[in-house]
């Protein structure tokens, strides 16, 4: 016996992917079903070899259903969550909208997956922002070994973290330079994304840094530990898919560079891909559709006590949303509904 499974958001990146990858995983399904707004009712989305048709979120009844996964943005969230939560279905969300609430907890399976007992208080789990998601399946195992206190982190961050208007914001830019009669109106983006970089990503905070940027201190916190001091900015980058980071690490203990280089092979849901030549590191391009976060460039940082770069990339739909959202359904399956 196997799980009912809503997606919900199914006609967006992140929902399209949580689809492939339930399939991928073979994660026991018994039913599912394909949900979004009432614009898309009837769209067609893959689930493996099959075709769902999509449904209007606002008419579905989540009696009788076991999880559902939520891509839809924090304001539907705020909708619907509590209506799916109420009816027995456990949500795992994608958006912002539970993150911080202390009584949901936020999971990357690889680092705190024993925080999936703490559900059943509002029957809601929270996933991750993309760029934590990826940091943090890097930072714990170094962590566990010699404690860290202060992380300084620069992200790369693609357009497809933005949703799908965002990646035909990028191509019908990058194609109105070769083609100067074309016309693009900006939707998404407050300057241009072809050929620029934006050090902008969600609102201004009164301190000066962008909410995307205290997401990554305020969810390091939560998911590893409080002590961690993090500071962050992050850039949008003319990439599709893949978000990548630069990451200065300053540890308690001392942590040689090939030390850490082994533990990070070792580590769950981590990729090494490490050679100092040309070419021997990885970048976004080549983790597209990939489950690992890459880890490259690692190496002792001699300008501070303990200190240690790396640079990290990963699938931001992936392990910065589906992947990560599937992996906690699959702790929630196995820890506690114990179904399939
Ligand atoms: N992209 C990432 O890397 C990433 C990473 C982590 C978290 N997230 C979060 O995941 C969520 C989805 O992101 P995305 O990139 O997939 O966005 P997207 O491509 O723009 O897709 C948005 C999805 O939400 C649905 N939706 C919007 N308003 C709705 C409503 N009122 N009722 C029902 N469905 C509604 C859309 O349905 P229609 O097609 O019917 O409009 C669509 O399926 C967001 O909360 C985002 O912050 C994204």
């Amino acid at each position: 016996m196997g799980y009912r499974v809503v997606v919900a958001g199914a006609t967006g990146n992140v929902g399209r992917e949580m689809l492939n990858i339930l399939a991928e995983r073979q994660f026991p399904v018994d039913e599912i079903a394909a949900l979004a707004s009432r614009r898309s009712i009837g769209t067609e989305v893959s689930f493996g070899d099959t075709t769902l048709k999509t449904k209007d979120i606002e008419q579905f009844d989540f009696t009788g259903w076991d999880i559902a996964l939520f891509a839809i943005g924090s304001d539907a969230t705020k909708v619907y969550a509590p209506i799916a939560a109420k009816a027995g279905c456990v949500v795992i969300d994608n958006s912002s909208l539970y993150r911080y609430d202390p009584d949901v907890p936020l999971i990357v399976p690889e680092c705190n997956a024993e925080a999936i007992h703490g559900y059943a208080k509002k029957n809601i789990i929270a996933n991750p922002n993309c760029s934590t998601a990826q940091m943090v399946v890097a930072l714990k195992p170094l962590h566990d070994r010699a404690r860290i206190k202060r992380v300084v982190v620069s992200t790369y961050q693609s357009v497809s973290g933005s949703g799908k208007e965002a990646i035909d914001e990028l191509w019908d830019q990058t194609k109105a330079v070769y083609n100067p009669t074309a016309e693009y109106e900006r939707k998404v983006y407050t300057k241009d994304i072809a050929f620029n970089v934006i050090p902008h990503i969600d609102v201004f905070m009164e301190d000066g840094s962008t909410k995307e940027e205290w997401k990554m201190v305020a969810e390091t916190k939560k998911i590893v530990d409080p002590a961690i001091k993090v500071t962050a900015t992050c850039v949008r980058v003319p990439v599709f898919v893949g978000h990548s980071e630069s990451i200065n690490i300053e540890f308690e203990d001392f942590l040689d560079e090939d030390e850490a280089r082994d533990i990070l092979r070792e580590a769950p849901g981590i990729m090494v891909i490490d050679k100092r030549e040309d070419g021997g590191y990885v970048t976004p391009k080549e983790c597209v559709g990939d489950f690992a976060t890459f880890i490259s460039r690692i190496r002792q940082d001699n300008t501070v006590e303990n200190g240690l770069n790396l640079w990290c990339v990963s699938d931001n739909l992936r392990k910065g949303a589906a992947l990560n959202a599937v992996q906690i359904a699959e702790t929630l399956g196995r820890e506690v509904l114990k179904k399939g």
